[in-house]
């Protein structure tokens, strides 16, 4: 069954009823952050909330000396601290942490896939042995040889007995040819269907509910096409600075770290074809699709279409943040971009002609993710003699986050007894309707690749598709230092090439919407 067509949850719930079979979960990498900051918090999660199967280990594979009790341990103490829930219950997390065991090992070293392969067989339970979730929070360039070495030790295989499951999280690649390499390891002994590649947005329930907006609500869906909509603006932005990811994000920028992945899949959930079903493939199938009608950017395109920004020094909300050439391992003269925006076209019958705006940086103004869909104005006619030749257009947001939400933007008259016409808005908030439910995308994306749905996770040819359409970014800015216009200071809405390039069509980008 799929996520998207579960029974309705009751508020606050997570409203999945599968039956999950037993099976062991086996984190290669499980010294790392990712672990003790994500992974555990969320599995402990959906054990409280009865979500787990009956059944189930958790082994921690790593290199550090540990054991079974000390690594339980040293979890636990991460877990007071990265739990979204606090206290941790205590008898919850005795319970949970029965379950949880540490093989001590290095990736390269045949004879630990050897141990954990007997550890598994030590469980009793068949199940337990044979389906595995192997999730890979390692760096991509050592996916190859875990693959092989779980292959090789008989614990992965195409066709069973019970079910293998490889979860590999982002940077996936950092262009297309490193993503097909990636791909062609980790396929060359499992099935496409066995590979879940994680986009930490498609955990989010408000990205999810991105689709059962769109097509729940017949007044919306007849309206979401060329005809009625001007423009649609997706802004991701963060307050934060890179802070001390500096050399991570020299090799990604935002259009890597964000843009490839995260803005690309809101695109295509805003943008995508109904799809036949809620089934997996036929909901990346319609993904796909929209991806491949993005119209293709030549260099000429990217200098016209797309805005690079680095920031420099300035404050945010009263914060002096230091310009990115002077974080930590940063070159100084560096020409990684901290910010992105982009003019796209989507070459098909729905969307011919409607420019999509797409936005994200650090160290902006605020934390904030919307969609905003700005419908076309009506002619300006009856109301041009109060209101001057402008008119304010309706639009559409929808709050991702914080604050999830939508809003509806329409006109209405200024009470009085002159004709004043003025934008009024409409509220919906989730937490005022359905109370407060914030279960982190860990959480969401581990039941579904315990479950075996892949709807919320990457397929093959979506990840390629992306890397194509940054591939052809980056090589407009190959070679091309940063020009003035192309800076910011820290707390701003990024550089001024960005209000250019809306300005092209008389456009304006619109600051995210702060409910309170
Ligand atoms: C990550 C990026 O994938 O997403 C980070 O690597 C970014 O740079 C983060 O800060 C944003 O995620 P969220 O859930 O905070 O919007």
């Amino acid at each position: 069954m799929n996520i998207l067509n579960s029974p309705a949850p009751a508020a606050g719930g997570n409203g999945n009823h599968k039956n999950l079979e037993a099976c062991s979960i086996v984190i290669f990498g499980a010294s790392g952050d990712l672990t003790a900051r994500k992974l555990i918090p969320a599995l402990y999660h959906l054990f409280k909330d009865g979500l787990m199967p009956p059944t189930f280990r958790v082994i921690g594979f790593a290199r550090r000396e540990k054991t079974d009790a000390s690594w339980r341990q040293e979890l636990r103490t991460a877990l007071d601290q990265f739990s979204r829930t606090k206290p941790v219950d205590d008898k919850v997390w005795a319970a949970f942490a029965e379950n949880i065991f540490y093989c001590i090992g290095d990736l390269t070293d045949d004879a630990a896939y050897a141990r954990l392969e007997k550890q598994l067989g030590t469980f009793g339970n068949p199940a337990l042995r044979d389906n595995l979730l192997f999730y890979l929070a390692i760096s991509p360039s050592q996916f190859g040889e875990v693959v092989e070495q779980v292959h090789r030790s008989n614990l992965l295989k195409r066709d069973g007995p019970g079910w293998q499951r490889l979860v590999v999280e982002k940077p996936f690649g950092h262009d297309l040819a490193s993503a097909e390499k990636l791909n062609h390891e980790l396929t060359r002994y499992a099935h496409e269907s066995q590979v879940f590649r994680i986009d930490h947005y498609l955990g989010k329930e408000t990205v999810q509910n991105i689709l059962m907006f769109r097509f729940s609500n017949s007044i919306f869906e007849r309206l979401w096409n060329r005809e009625s909509v001007d423009h649609v603006q997706i802004t991701v932005s963060e307050k934060i600075g890179v802070g001390d990811r500096g050399g991570y994000y020299e090799e990604a920028g935002a259009l890597r770290d964000m843009v490839q992945n995260h803005m690309l899949q809101v695109l295509s959930l805003i943008a995508m074809e109904p799809p036949v079903s809620l089934e997996a493939e036929a909901v990346r199938d319609e993904k796909v699709k929209l991806l491949k009608s993005i119209r293709p950017l030549s260099l000429d395109d990217v200098a016209k279409q797309i805005v690079r920004g680095q920031y420099f020094a300035g404050s945010v909300g009263g914060e002096m943040r230091t310009g990115y050439r002077q974080e930590t391992k940063v070159k100084p003269d560096s020409n990684v971009e901290t910010f992105a925006a982009l003019k796209l076209f989507i070459d098909n019958w729905r969307w011919s002609g409607v420019p999509f705006y797409l936005r994200t940086g650090k160290n902006l103004p605020m934390s904030a993710s919307e969609v905003r869909i700005q419908f076309r104005p009506t002619p300006n006619v009856l109301f041009a003699a109060q209101c001057g030749s402008h008119l304010d257009a309706n639009a559409l947001t929808l709050r991702l986050q914080p604050n999830e939400g939508i809003s509806l933007r329409f006109n209405g008259k200024v009470p009085g007894t002159t004709i004043g016409v003025r934008p009024v808005r409409m509220h919906f908030s989730y937490d005022a309707e359905f109370g407060a439910y914030t279960p982190e995308a860990y959480e969401r994306l581990l039941l579904e690749a315990i479950a075996g749905d892949a709807t919320l996770f990457i397929r093959r040819d979506e990840v390629e598709t992306a890397w194509k359409i940054a591939d052809s970014i980056r090589a407009g800015w190959e070679g091309r230092s940063l020009t003035n216009r192309e800076f910011y200071s820290a707390g701003t809405w990024g550089p001024i090439a960005a209000d250019d390039l809306l300005a092209q069509l008389g456009h304006t980008w619109h600051e995210p919407l702060v409910i309170k």
